[in-house]
């Protein structure tokens, strides 16, 4: 008889965890591609990623709008829509392949172990349910029906893990700020204890005060279950604030990964280099630094580099050959010619 997938990642977990002495890796997305296909053809939306995330670590993943972010975080969950789909690569979660299963294992997979906190969420509170029901609905989906008293000790217990007071237990979105629907979207992700949780920009559309309320809250939920995150975002400056890891996208590719201290002391890739100067700063009054020109059209991507369009350092070799993402000093990948 086949093992389940949770059997089968229960045994995977099981022998890593006896290869003790190096990083547990949670999530380790190999060539990863995905593409829309439209009538002026393929948009390469993702094209040959790859990237890590370990046990218990925050993930940012940063770069500017269409760079590919939500696409992948959607890949991972196995949940892009048509005309998209994966055409290439492996999403190992815990050792198992995610890009080959059907929908029965995938559901087992999703919410269970992967849980998203998706762009927008907030917004996405059903406006005629009670924040409890909604929980409660969310739990005894997946789990069956329980106990009353015990299911709402429970989500209490999440509310207070999340900062959220108790009496917004009967309330409805409409009575909650923004920030307090942001919390419950984190608690509805967290409820059933996955492993990994994909948060999609949780603090944008949130006065500056609240995103940072909202980042603690993620903060807390890492120190205190122990749990592995991909933060998507654009704010640099919080993601300086909250994440372990950088990892910087631009039309479709990963162009660097780094932990987050060295990225922004020792930015490698040309395009990290601008983002990072274009953080405004209230010490030093400087004209804001833009990039210069447009992204490529993601359907006819250039050969070589992708970023040698707007690329400062532009070199001769950037036109004709794609630079491979290379770990070029411990822990630092990019993927440029400068450091070939
Ligand atoms: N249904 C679709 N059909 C065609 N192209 C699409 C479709 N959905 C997304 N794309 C394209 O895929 C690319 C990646 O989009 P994606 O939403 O992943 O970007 P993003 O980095 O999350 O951007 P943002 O920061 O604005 O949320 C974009 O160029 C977008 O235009
Ligand atoms: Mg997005």
């Amino acid at each position: 008889m086949t093992a389940s997938i949770t059997e089968q990642r229960a045994a995977v977990l099981a022998a890593s965890s006896a290869n003790s002495g190096s990083r547990e890796v949670v999530l380790d997305v190999r060539n990863l591609k995905v593409y829309y296909s439209t009538p002026l053809g393929d948009v390469r939306a993702v094209d040959d990623v790859s990237f890590k995330v370990y046990q218990g670590e925050i993930l940012g993943l940063v770069g500017e709008s269409g760079c590919g972010k939500t696409t992948t975080a959607m890949a991972i969950l196995r949940m892009v829509q048509p005309p998209g789909g994966i055409v290439g690569g492996e999403i190992m979660l815990d050792g198992i392949d995610l890009v080959p299963l059907g929908e029965a294992q995938l559901r087992e997979v999703r919410w269970n172990t992967l849980a998203l906190v998706p762009q927008g969420a907030m917004n996405s509170l059903n406006p005629v349910m009670r924040i409890s029901a909604q929980i409660q609905e969310a739990i005894v989906t997946h789990e069956g029906k329980q106990d009353k008293r015990k299911l709402k000790e429970r989500i209490l217990n999440l509310f207070t893990l999340v900062g959220l007071p108790s009496r917004i237990y009967d309330m409805y979105p409409h009575e909650l700020s923004g920030g307090m629907k942001q919390r419950v979207c984190i608690a509805m992700a967290i409820v059933l204890n996955p492993s990994l949780i994909i948060a999609d920009e949780p603090t944008s559309a949130l006065d500056v005060v609240v995103q940072r309320v909202v980042g603690q809250t993620l903060l807390d939920v890492k120190r205190r279950l122990g749990v592995s995150m991909i933060l998507i975002g654009h704010d640099m400056g919080l993601q300086a604030q909250l994440v372990d890891r950088l990892a910087v996208m631009y039309a479709g590719h990963m162009v660097e990964v780094s932990p987050v201290a060295t990225i922004f002391k020792e930015p490698l890739h040309p395009y990290t280099q601008l983002l990072i100067e274009s953080i405004p700063s209230i010490k030093e009054r400087k004209p804001l630094k833009l990039t210069e020109g447009l992204t490529h059209d993601l359907r006819n991507p250039p050969p070589g580099c992708i970023f040698q369009g707007r690329c400062p350092k532009v070199m001769d070799i950037c036109k004709q050959v794609k630079p491979p993402l290379a770990e070029i000093k411990l822990d630092h990948q990019v993927a440029c010619h400068l450091y070939d």
